[in-house]
């Protein structure tokens, strides 16, 4: 018997019917660089098409970005000064609680807005914890990732993002989150965060490249699987409510192993680095920008992820509208 399998590729109609991943809107989220001052959207050098806001013109970019059907955002911040404990992170009128107050204002309900909580953006050194005798503190570290969760729920935060990968994380935050009456904020974690090379346009971006080193101490190896779902694991019995594998078209087969082993919502997170290589591909006339964007999320979905954070998801908010993707 010949076995054919072109017959379910016939029509348009039918090949949206059976579709075998499944996108929504609702399952994206989209990331914001806010920067101290006032009036400010400029866009960013390294991250083409993408803009830095200031606290006062944040709204504006939530508005737009609410019109395409968005609704989820994750703030980073971008402090005036910085010093080598990162106090602007947890300042109570730092940039990110300011930029939250006056989305919440705005936009109570209409907009979800995750916050990343680390050190890396504020401190003088770049890394994402404090430095004790040349290495980065773990221990010491903890409490000021707790105190910047905490002032970031006070200030309206819908959920925090730990990313600054030091052991104990999660289970700080939850500590202090359940203890400042926010036992409902829940704790996305970057369980699986590997020290990536594609990270460079947001170093650019955030301005939080490290000064001496690198985060290899903290962030995984690329050449490890089982750590990742170890730290999964480990971040799930910590209490985290959503992990993170970041980044993502590198690590495919990661998400696919965590979306088996893990019993929580997996996010991931197509990173900078991911968008620049289709930005300037494309800008060089070598690929199609809009087909590369939705191949690429769409394979992050179907190696299991639940939830894409990505800079491209105005993009994809639209593909999903046409039916390009989803
Ligand atoms: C902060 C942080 C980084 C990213 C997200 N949170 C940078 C880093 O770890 O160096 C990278 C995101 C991206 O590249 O888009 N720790």
């Amino acid at each position: 018997m010949e076995i054919r399998t072109r017959r379910l590729r016939s029509s348009e109609n039918l090949r949206r019917m059976t579709r075998e991943t499944r996108i929504s809107v609702d399952s994206l989220v989209y990331p914001f660089f806010i920067r101290e001052g006032k009036g400010m959207t400029e866009e960013i050098p390294a991250l083409a098409g993408q803009i830095r806001y200031s606290p006062d013109t944040v709204a504006r970019g939530i508005e737009a970005a609410l019109k395409t059907g968005l609704r989820s955002f994750l703030f980073f911040g971008i402090p005036e000064s910085k010093d080598a404990v990162g106090s602007g992170a947890y300042a109570e009128d730092g940039v990110i609680q300011n930029a939250l107050a006056n989305v919440k204002k705005e936009f109570a309900n209409d907009a979800y807005l995750i916050t990343d909580v680390c050190l890396c953006e504020y401190t003088d050194h770049g890394h994402c914890g404090i430095i004790k005798n040349g290495n980065v503190d773990n221990d010491g570290t903890l409490p000021l990732f707790a105190q910047t969760a905490l002032s970031h729920a006070r200030a309206g935060a819908d959920m925090v993002a730990p990313s600054g990968m030091m052991d104990g994380t999660v289970a700080a935050l939850r500590a202090a989150l359940d203890g400042g009456g926010f036992a409902d904020t829940p704790v996305t974690s970057y369980a699986a965060k590997y020290a990536s090379a594609f990270y460079g346009p947001f170093r650019e971006a955030a301005g939080s490249a490290p000064q001496f080193g690198d985060r290899k101490s903290y962030q995984m190896d690329w050449h490890n699987s089982r750590e990742a779902l170890k730290r999964i694991r480990i971040d799930i019995n910590e209490g985290a409510d959503i992990v993170i594998v970041k980044p993502a078209g590198p690590c495919l087969d990661i998400i696919s192993k965590a979306r088996e082993a893990a019993d929580v919502p997996l996010a991931a997170y197509s990173v900078s680095g991911e968008y620049a290589m289709i930005k300037t591909a494309a800008a060089a006339g070598l690929i199609d920008e809009y087909n590369a964007v939705c191949e690429s999320a769409t394979g992050i979905f179907r190696a299991g992820a639940d939830i894409l954070i990505s800079y491209f998801a105005p993009v994809l908010a639209g593909a999903i509208k046409k039916g390009d993707i989803g």
